[in-house]
């Protein structure tokens, strides 16, 4: 069974999760999310999420790409999740292309897919505050 893993943060699901959680479950098997707690984006990518980890979590667990939610707490324990998952394929959008190139020295293989265009948790606050603030 071939196991794959991304991690990211997920809020305010859009289609854009949907087509990076499809294409990255494609890569194997079994497919672990680790979802960054409330906690870590607050504290190391300042990024306050609308909805709670575990609002986030029953969300990911309800798509049929997604076979395992786990915490993401901090930047370093990709390298121990890849080991106690036995993970083989490492994936991450295309915004942090060349970042996690190192993993490959664990003995994964690393694969960013392209991000879908026009679409962001960021842009959907922005855009949802201006015109459905009613
Ligand atoms: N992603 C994607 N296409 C998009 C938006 C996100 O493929 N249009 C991917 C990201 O590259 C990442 C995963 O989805 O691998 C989770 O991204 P996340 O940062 O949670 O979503 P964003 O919408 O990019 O959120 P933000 O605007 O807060 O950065």
């Amino acid at each position: 069974m071939k196991r794959v893993i991304t991690y990211g943060t997920f809020d305010l699901l859009h289609y854009g999760h949907i087509n990076l959680l499809k294409r990255a479950k494609a890569l194997g098997d079994y497919m672990i999310v680790a979802l960054s707690t409330d906690e870590f984006n607050w504290n190391e990518k300042q990024k306050k999420c609308y909805f709670t980890y575990e609002i986030r979590k029953q969300f990911l667990e309800a798509i049929r790409y997604v076979d395992l939610v786990i915490p993401e707490e901090n930047w370093e324990q990709k390298v121990s999740d890849i080991k106690e998952y036995h993970i083989d394929t490492f994936v991450m959008g295309g915004d942090w292309t060349g970042k996690f190139d190192y993993l490959k020295d664990n003995g994964v293989e690393v694969v960013y897919l392209s991000r879908t265009p026009e679409i962001s948790t960021t842009k959907l606050k922005k855009n949802l505050s201006c015109r459905h603030a009613k």
